[in-house]
């Protein structure tokens, strides 16, 4: 990734042509010269003013005079007309944000750089700005760019530089700089043979340079060809069709080649043509099936819908890579216009549409509600009680009295239509035949059940009608199966993707190979089952291998699922449950508490531990006994806080492990609870640390790769020699993401100190703060409270861990602990 960015400044950041041409031509009069008209400005302008002078001013006059006068003008008229061009400032504040440092190479005059880009930029800090001044040579001379390069600490091939003229071209060049030739400054695309490296059409195409991977030097760019233009605007569109295509339903009709994706580009482009973020709506998740017998198994959100939300975001995520402006999907959660011919209670309705909205993480999904529609033609929608709400949204497409009855009578007269009509009775059916008792006899359930299925196409009609109008340039997601020929594209919320499933009318089911299936509740029960709960609800449903795991209780401890919490019923022990089943629940879950555990000896733990891989080995055995001690030598043998890490983190590079593989680390460790500390204090914080970089965002997660932490202490079992490691890298097997920090800690006892060769000083303060605020924040954050007889089985590498301060009341506090790696 880019370390810095160097900029020109006319016609780069700025636009200042028109003060330049003012100041010039006003000098030109008083020496009684002829005006110039812009056209010749914008040829001399990549050359500097003095420049302009030089080749406009004939030689029997004083041009040293006429050059002093111009940078009066200009000086007092530099503002008049200069303007950043469009998005540029906003691209300045985000790089800034990313760490990255700026600079400006300019042949202006120096001082009038620095107050142009105080004026203009107030809130952007420039490490370096280089303007013409005695003693270094100009553009395309390198000696420019190559001051800068030193004062801002960084190699030619750790930056860009991004010019609009020939001269930058040659500059960039002259400096070893990948160039970047920007088409909307005063270039006029005439480079004269001179290629640059890249070559972009709008600001915000840059940062997709910038985040351009490097190799294992460091060196930015060499995976990219040279000359490579950066995509234009329908190549990024011509980018987003199979990416949108590997997120739909595709049937055996299917129509999104050719005729779905010709409809979708020309959408595509009305965003893209205005660099706005690509805008989706999906109508969905109004609320739970009532049938929680054979469908759901809950009123309130489970993790069914967890995934299915997680996979919007992914979407839209995998979007964002593409497309730098971004990409937001609204939800248009609306149970009110069907909850009551579906027989939902306004309270759970509300409850699942609450419940839902905690549940997103990124900015990529926001929520939407009948209200929305509303609100265009009716005030304070959201004061109306449901039933007005339905009544004004079927009003705003009804056709005059008795425009129900001609409804259903349309319907009626069309076999199309009819049969549409059939199935939705047969759908209403199945969702609410549990209340059908109450309705009285057969016959006028079924009349009943017509009715409702009348009702629900009056209703949709309106509600397509309404999302028409107030989503006019949105792309329509839908959770019914189309064709894909569009405007309506069907959106996999599964990852089945020959068939719509929507997670309010299934339940969740984790199979024991580790896949996810959303099934009816009828079907799933044909399995064996564990039901695992979050709460007080139903959250998902666990394969197990035999019966017998159903009678144990499980509970997620921190949704959407970081910690599963095992109890034995009274009398039964974990003798059924394999190392194997239990390491894949401890990978997937973060961390397992089997509760009561009881082993009465540290050769029972062993026992237990072995089948989890090799045990680490230390100078006194393989269990760590962790217990207070009155004279502590380090903070884990004391009662104060223990600052977030990972086991076996800091070996000394000399270790026969460490020296096989770098970043050899425990894969699982075992926490026993021997005695628990008091009540409310001495918990050992877990976290989880694939929520971390999800609350982290992209963005950060890719500038957290590029940036390693050097950690030093002087007491640990390893003789204190630092290590550094990214604070973002793959996991060894699986290749995903994992967040891998550790927490500073200034106690006399024990310093654990970081540092970092990408920052320094208050600007790598100020980067810790933000990595602490994100470790702890509570949606990512397990404070574990121990009961005697806990044994917690945690997976090393998808999670971080530390302990909370204890007082003196702990001081018998004892876990035993196992590291086991593979
Ligand atoms: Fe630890």
């Amino acid at each position: 990734m880019v370390k810095a960015i160097l900029f020109d400044l006319d016609g780069t950041l700025i636009d200042t042509l028109a003060d330049i041409a003012g100041a010039m031509n006003r000098t030109f009069a008083s020496f009684d010269l002829p005006s110039q008209p812009l056209s010749v400005y914008v040829k001399l302008v990549g050359g500097g003013s003095k420049n302009m002078v030089e080749t406009l001013v004939p030689g029997h006059l004083d041009k040293q005079k006429v050059f002093a006068h111009y940078l009066m003008d200009y000086e007092q008229h530099s503002l008049v007309e200069t303007r950043a061009y469009p998005g540029v400032h906003e691209a300045l504040r985000h790089f800034q944000q990313a760490g990255l440092k700026l600079a400006v190479v300019t042949n202006k005059h120096h001082q009038q750089a620095v107050s142009l880009l105080k004026s203009l930029f107030p809130d952007i800090h420039f490490h370096a700005v280089q303007g013409v001044v005695e003693g270094i040579a100009k553009k395309p001379h390198p000696q420019m760019a190559d001051t800068v390069l030193a004062q801002i600490d960084c190699k030619a091939e750790q930056c860009l530089y991004v010019g609009d003229t020939i001269t930058d071209m040659k500059t960039a060049q002259a400096a070893g700089i990948p160039s970047v030739y920007v088409r909307w400054g005063y270039g006029e695309g005439s480079l004269d043979g001179q290629a640059p490296d890249f070559e972009i059409a709008e600001i915000s195409q840059l940062p997709v340079l910038v985040q351009a991977p490097s190799d294992q030097e460091g060196k930015t760019m060499t995976l990219l060809a040279k000359n490579k233009a950066v995509p234009d605007k329908s190549a990024i569109a011509e980018k987003l069709i199979p990416v949108m295509q590997s997120y739909l339903v595709a049937g055996e009709q299917d129509k999104f080649v050719g005729q779905g994706a010709a409809l979708l580009l020309s959408q595509l482009h009305f965003f893209i043509e205005q660099a706005l973020p690509l805008e989706f709506i999906l109508p969905g998740f109004p609320c739970k099936s009532p049938n929680d017998v054979d469908k759901s198994f809950s009123v309130m959100p489970d993790y069914g819908e967890v995934r299915a939300i997680e996979r919007l975001d992914e979407f839209a995520g995998q979007l964002n890579e593409i497309y730098p402006p971004g990409c937001r999907v609204t939800i248009l959660s609306d149970g009110t216009t069907f909850s009551d011919v579906v027989c939902v209670s306004e309270e759970n309705k509300e409850a699942y549409k609450k419940a839902l909205r905690s549940l997103t993480v990124t900015e990529n999904i926001s929520w939407a509600d009948l209200t929305a529609l509303l609100a265009p033609v009716k005030d304070n929608a959201a004061a109306l009680s449901s039933e007005a709400k339905r009544k004004a949204l079927v009003n705003r497409v009804a056709s005059g009295p008795r425009a129900f009855e001609k409804f259903v009578n349309k319907v009626k007269g069309d076999s199309e239509q009819a049969r549409v009509h059939d199935k939705l009775c047969s759908y209403l059916y199945h969702d609410i035949h549990l209340e059908r008792f109450s309705e009285g006899d057969r016959d006028s359930y079924l009349e009943s059940i017509s009715e409702k299925a009348y009702q629900m196409m009056y209703r949709g009609r309106a509600l397509s009608a309404g999302i028409e109008q107030a989503y006019p340039h949105h792309i329509r997601l839908s959770v019914h199966q189309y064709d894909n020929a569009g405007p309506k594209f069907t959106f996999a919320l599964t990852d089945h993707q020959q068939k719509s499933i929507s997670p309010w009318h299934t339940v969740p089911v984790r199979l024991l190979n580790g896949q996810y299936l959303q099934l009816p509740h009828s079907l799933a029960k044909e399995k064996q089952l564990a039901k695992v709960t979050l709460g007080q609800d139903n959250w998902l449903y666990l394969e197990v291998p035999a019966t017998e795991f159903s009678r144990y209780q499980y509970q997620v401890i921190k949704g959407p699922k970081f910690g599963l919490k095992i109890s034995a019923p009274q009398g039964l022990g974990y003798e059924i449950f394999s190392a194997g089943f239990l390491q894949q629940l401890s990978e997937e879950f973060g961390f397992v508490v089997l509760t009561k555990a009881g082993f009465e000896q540290q050769e029972q733990l062993l026992d237990f531990c072995q089948p989890f891989g090799d045990i680490y080995q230390w100078e006194f055995g393989p269990v760590h006994v962790v217990r207070p001690k009155e004279k502590p030598d380090g903070f884990v043998h004391s009662i104060e806080k223990t600052p977030l890490h990972w086991d076996l983190s800091m070996l000394p590079a000399g270790d026969k492990y460490v020296e096989q593989n770098p970043r050899f680390a425990a894969s699982t460790f075992m926490l026993y609870c021997q005695t628990p500390p008091a009540a409310g204090e001495g918990q050992t914080t877990l976290v989880d640390s694939r929520m971390a970089l999800k609350i982290a965002g992209q963005e950060k997660v890719n500038l957290w790769r590029e940036t390693d932490i050097t950690y030093q202490t002087k007491m640990t079992y390893f003789g204190g020699v630092p290590r550094s490691y990214p604070l973002v890298f793959k996991h060894p097997k699986t290749g995903e993401d994992i967040f891998r920090y550790q927490e500073g800690s200034e106690l006399e006892m024990q310093k654990f100190l970081l540092s970092s060769e990408r920052l320094s000083g208050q600007a790598f303060d100020d980067f810790i703060k933000d990595v602490n605020a994100i470790a702890y924040d509570e949606r990512c954050l397990v404070a574990h409270e121990w009961q005697a007889g806990d044994l917690v089985i945690i997976d090393n590498l998808y999670t971080l861990h530390g302990r909370l301060p204890m007082s003196e009341k702990s001081m018998a506090r004892e876990l035993w602990r196992v590291q086991c790696f593979n």
